[in-house]
């Protein structure tokens, strides 16, 4: 293979530079070892509590889950809950779920609907802005107590592209300034117009980081998850870093890796592939070089008889995953027909721990008979209309994430590799190219821990 660092892997040498698609310049973080402690000690831990979550832009959900004003989710990031609120004018505001009074939690649950939040150990009450609307039995206190009137505390919230976001820092610069993607990047995609279908929590025995990495490069298929060589271009990937942690990798699906031997021949995996973007693979007579291209032809002739507006989309974008990094802890797989938001949340007390926080968003198509592709693994039966919110599934410590099986591989790995990076033995990591964007993510969280963010 004819690989250069500085030039990398282009998927479209012909996107023009200033388009989305196109290769950004190498960004040269250089070739320091890191050291692996920062996978599971606690002060590491500690340090990026101080440093890193207490100040960063973080992922707390998406707005279709909170569509009317007096709907609230919760999202939980170590020992903080945050309550995201839609309020009577249509915006999003947050708040520490946490009684002023004696520090009770406000809610209790993932998310849900109400007029006022009533606390439930004294019944205190507050509006949806987390304005104070009553004390019980207010006589009782002495006016000094409860004089300035005690609110529910905000946090800074702000919106984009359909996702809501939260800072624990009343002094950070706004999420304009620090996102790090390109203006239009997610836009383009209008997750907006998305919802969930499917979001399972599971628990995994690693490091929050080693989650991360783990989804941050296609260097592993071959080994981990071979089954995908049929239908991916592993060795062809992408890989862009952005500003402040943010990156991307294209992985170019409907292809097959060029690890396997046999280049020609149209084998299950990509028949599949076909028949989820409406062809006949029995039509198809070019052979496995061309299946993209046809796919990518077939999804955009389908579009406007469907309903599902793909004007924004470059053709790249139909077929491939658009793997996006949202420093710190979030990434999203991107397709036109739906989305995959991943968000590794750190155990609120082990640092060998994490939570794989998965949403499966689907965006719906005019034409009823519009089934979600198979490879998005959505449960048969499951409604995506919208109209029914799935609950959330937990997954417990060492059982399978119960979303396929690479996910399967993924979790069955972890764990060991925790536990290698443990080793008195193991020096730090050794990355490559293709695993850049690991490199560029601990690079900018060294920033936040060093203060230099
Ligand atoms: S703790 Fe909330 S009313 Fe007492
Ligand atoms: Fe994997």
């Amino acid at each position: 293979m004819n690989y250069h660092y500085l030039e990398g892997t282009v998927i479209n040498p012909d996107a023009p530079e200033d388009s989305l698609e196109s290769k950004v310049p190498y960004v040269d973080n250089g070739t320091e070892r890191f050291d692996p402690r920062r996978y599971y000690c606690k002060d590491f831990m500690q340090q990026e509590w101080e440093h890193l979550w207490t100040r960063v832009w973080q992922i707390a959900g998406v707005e279709s889950d909170i569509p009317e004003a007096g709907d609230y989710m919760v999202y939980r990031i170590l020992r903080e809950n945050i309550l995201v609120v839609r309020q009577d004018d249509g915006t999003v505001r947050a708040f520490y779920n946490v009684c002023p009074h004696r520090g009770n939690r406000l809610v209790h649950n993932d998310r849900g609907s109400v007029a006022a939040f009533t606390c439930s150990f004294h019944s205190w009450r507050f509006g949806i802005c987390g304005k104070l609307q009553s004390i019980t039995d207010e006589e009782t206190f002495r006016k000094e107590v409860v004089c300035h009137r005690p609110d529910m505390k905000e946090v800074r919230c702000e919106t984009r592209a359909g996702i809501v976001f939260i800072n624990l820092d009343p002094e950070a610069p706004p999420l304009e300034e620090r996102i790090g993607l390109p203006e239009g990047y997610l836009e383009n995609y209008h997750l907006d117009r998305m919802h969930v279908v499917r979001h399972v929590v599971s628990e995994w025995g690693a490091n929050w980081k080693t989650g991360v990495d783990a989804f941050y490069e296609t260097y592993h298929l071959h080994a981990v998850h071979p089954e995908t060589q049929t239908v991916m271009g592993d060795l062809n990937t992408q890989y862009d870093l952005y500003p402040f942690g943010a990156s991307r990798m294209i992985v170019p699906l409907c292809e097959k890796s060029s690890r396997v031997e046999d280049q020609d021949s149209v084998d299950a995996g990509l028949q599949f592939m076909m028949q989820d973007a409406g062809m006949d693979p029995e039509q198809y007579t070019g052979d496995a070089r061309g299946v993209r291209k046809a796919v990518q032809a077939s999804k955009r002739r389908r579009a406007e008889d469907i309903g599902l507006d793909y004007s924004d989309l470059v053709d790249g974008q139909l077929t491939d995953s658009w793997a996006t990094g949202v420093f710190p802890n979030v990434q999203i797989g991107l397709h036109p027909e739906g989305a995959f938001l991943m968000r590794f949340r750190p155990h609120p007390t082990d640092p060998e721990r994490f939570f794989y926080d998965t949403m499966t968003l689907f965006r719906p198509a005019d034409d009823p008979n519009y089934k979600a592709p198979d490879w998005m693994g959505i449960p048969e039966g499951t409604d995506l209309t919208g109209e029914i919110r799935p609950e959330t599934e937990y997954i417990p410590l060492g059982e399978p994430p119960n979303l396929g099986l690479v996910l399967d591989q993924d979790s069955e790995l972890l764990p060991v590799l925790q536990n290698g990076i443990r080793s008195r033995g193991f020096d730090g990591p050794l990355w490559s190219e293709q695993e850049q964007r690991l490199r560029h993510f601990h690079t900018e969280l060294d920033r936040y821990i060093s203060g230099e963010r």
